[in-house]
């Protein structure tokens, strides 16, 4: 087997490589300024919304989202592995690529690929020695041919069945350690993540097990237990059932997206070959862009409760900048306390499709959502919604749907179009975070992708745009500050240290496996404003020293508020003497 591609050679390929040539070998651009446009190739657009910049050594398009470094294009637009997107950009440009010998067999992808395909198999074997969990899956209506298009399996009673048969060296163990299927004690000692659990592998579009998810068949907490995040599973990207859905139709005319395994399974039990399920989390935008991919027409079909519908509207907000001519977006709402699982077995397929067929469009389950958060009998209440709409409607991209869905607000809150377009435009981008959800109340946590952009925010993008200003920054800043994404900001600035001509494509490509890196992407694409007289490594180390100040602040009111309370110790009472 081969080598590890040193990261060295990946930094140095990416630096070199003309990133202007890779896309426009592929796709018509035309000049603009420093950067290059053409319509995307990743969605049907006919005016360019997709940019490329060479400074940056990366593509992003305003349109759907897409974005990435040379090497991202290239497994986007040829299909491509990371490894094989390498191989690549390493022929076009004549070098060869070199293997090292070094000794990380978790990191080789193509041995944790076939280890997860391995024990998948296993577990199905398990699955027809076990009379419980066959019975198990026949009470819920699954037959022996779903559960073997499926892939289920079962894993057995007992702490160490896995790590016992598939983890004989020490290499094989770590292997297992990297695919999440064992667990790692304190004491250095492993045991089986998934014990006594129907298993459901979850399959990337080619087909290969990427993670796992789990059910008990009794009353055990949690109900599923899935897959840690990898090196190859990101639950906020993978859809289950994506694969499966794709051997089984040559064409998607739609898709269901609903939230559970079973869900997925039983419509597909049923003839409704079409259902992917997110993986216990919210609709991400990865998440649509890998549906729109696939097809012009999407459903979500959540469950009939609060729940469901504060899934829905999550899914909502982040679809509205997917919205398009000729692309259909859907709401299901199934009767309280059926999910797509429960009422395809209770009522059948043609109950279900025809759910479907009379589901929501968008812009009718937002104007809906909002109407009954207000008191639509009032003035008040009209222009309240109005208000509310703003923001969202801010989100949609310019065009025919956008005017359709003001008309249809405009007609709701009884005023001419006209009148509402101006209100509408009258908001600035900075609103569009100022109201984050009808359904969901509580304010969504700030994070690095989104809410309202922090110091730490800032720095990354400024690092991410022009990774040289950071080359004299004072790390030592950072030190006991404590905020999200501080970690990845200290090692964005470790990296651009220790490598000063790595480039922004560089870094994201370092990041690209990387969980915390995943909103890397968005920021890199933020524009700065950028005049002759911005000075980068000046703005950069202006954030640092904001940060340490904020923490020298709050370090002091925490020792006085302790002085107070229970007083200090030695220690404490000369640090505070010395702070002030
Ligand atoms: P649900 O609780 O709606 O389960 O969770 P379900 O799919 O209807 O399951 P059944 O019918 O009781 O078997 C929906 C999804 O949320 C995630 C899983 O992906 C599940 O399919 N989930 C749920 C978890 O990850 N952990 C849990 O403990 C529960
Ligand atoms: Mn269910």
């Amino acid at each position: 087997m081969a080598g590890l591609i040193p990261q060295d050679f990946i930094d140095d390929l990416i630096a070199r490589a003309d990133i202007v040539e890779v896309v426009g070998r592929r796709v018509q651009l035309k000049k603009a300024g420093r950067e290059f446009k053409a319509c995307c190739p990743f969605h049907d657009e006919k005016t360019p919304s997709f940019t490329l910049s060479p400074a940056k050594g990366f593509y992003h398009c305003f349109g759907c989202g897409a974005h990435g470094t040379a090497i991202g294009f290239l497994m986007e637009f040829d299909h491509l592995s990371f490894v094989e997107a390498i191989e690549s950009l390493a022929s076009s440009m004549g070098v060869d690529v070199p293997r090292s010998e070094s000794d990380q067999p978790a990191r080789r992808y193509d041995e944790l690929f076939s280890l997860l395909d391995t024990v998948a198999r296993h577990w199905q074997k398990c699955l027809k020695e076990t009379p419980a969990a066959v019975e198990y899956l026949r009470n819920r209506g699954i037959d022996g041919s779903t559960a073997k298009r499926f892939g289920i399996g079962y894993a057995p009673d007992g702490w160490s069945n896995v790590l016992d048969k598939f983890g004989k060296s020490e290499e094989a163990t770590e292997r297992l350690l990297a695919t999440g299927l064992i667990i790692r004690k304190d004491n250095g000692k492993h045991y089986d993540r998934f014990r006594e659990r129907i298993m459901f592998p979850i399959r990337d579009l080619r087909g290969r097990t990427i993670g796992f998810g789990g059910r008990t068949m009794g009353d055990g907490e949690p109900k599923y237990l899935n897959s840690p995040e990898t090196v190859l599973f990101h639950k906020g990207r993978e859809l289950y059932g994506m694969y499966e859905a794709r051997q089984a139709l040559r064409h998607i005319d739609r898709l269901v997206v609903v939230e559970g395994y079973m869900d997925t399974i039983a419509l597909a039990r049923n003839g409704i070959d079409y259902a992917v399920a997110t993986l216990g989390t919210a609709t991400t935008i990865e998440h649509l862009n890998r549906l729109f991919r696939l097809t012009e027409n999407v459903y979500f079909s959540f469950d009939g409760d609060r729940a469901g519908r504060k899934a829905a509207w999550r899914a909502l907000e982040n679809a509205l900048p997917q919205v398009r001519e000729g692309r259909q977006i859907r709401f299901v709402f199934l009767p309280e306390a059926h999910d797509p699982d429960s009422y395809v077995n209770e009522h059948g397929a043609d109950a279900f499709v025809q759910q479907l067929d009379s589901s929501l469009p968008l812009s009718q389950f937002l104007i809906n959502e909002l109407a009954s958060q207000v008191d639509m009998e009032t003035i008040d209440g009209r222009a309240k919604l109005a208000e509310m709409a703003r923001p969202l409607v801010n989100r949609l991209p310019a065009g025919v749907y956008r005017e359709l869905l003001i008309e249809g607000l405009a007609e709701a809150v009884g005023l001419a179009a006209s009148k509402l377009n101006k209100i509408i435009a009258g908001g600035t981008t900075h609103e569009r975070s100022r109201y984050s959800g009808a359904v969901t109340a509580k304010k969504r946590p700030s994070t690095l992708g989104g809410g309202k952009p922090s110091i730490v925010r800032r720095a990354i993008t400024l690092l991410l745009n022009c990774p040289a200003a950071g080359v004299d920054l004072d790390l030592g800043k950072l030190a006991g500050v404590n905020r999200p994404g501080v970690d990845l900001l200290a090692a964005l600035i470790e990296t651009v240290q220790s490598e000063p001509n790595i480039t922004t494509a560089g870094l994201l490509e370092r990041w690209r496996h990387d969980d915390k890196g995943r909103h890397l992407g968005k920021l890199a694409a933020a524009e700065i404003p950028v005049d002759e007289e911005f000075d980068t490594a000046a703005e950069l180390a202006e954030c640092l020293q904001q940060l340490a100040v904020a923490r020298r602040k709050e370090r002091i009111d925490f020792l006085i508020e302790k002085q107070t309370v229970t007083g200090l110790t030695d220690d404490e009472r000369s640090e505070l003497r010395q702070q002030r």
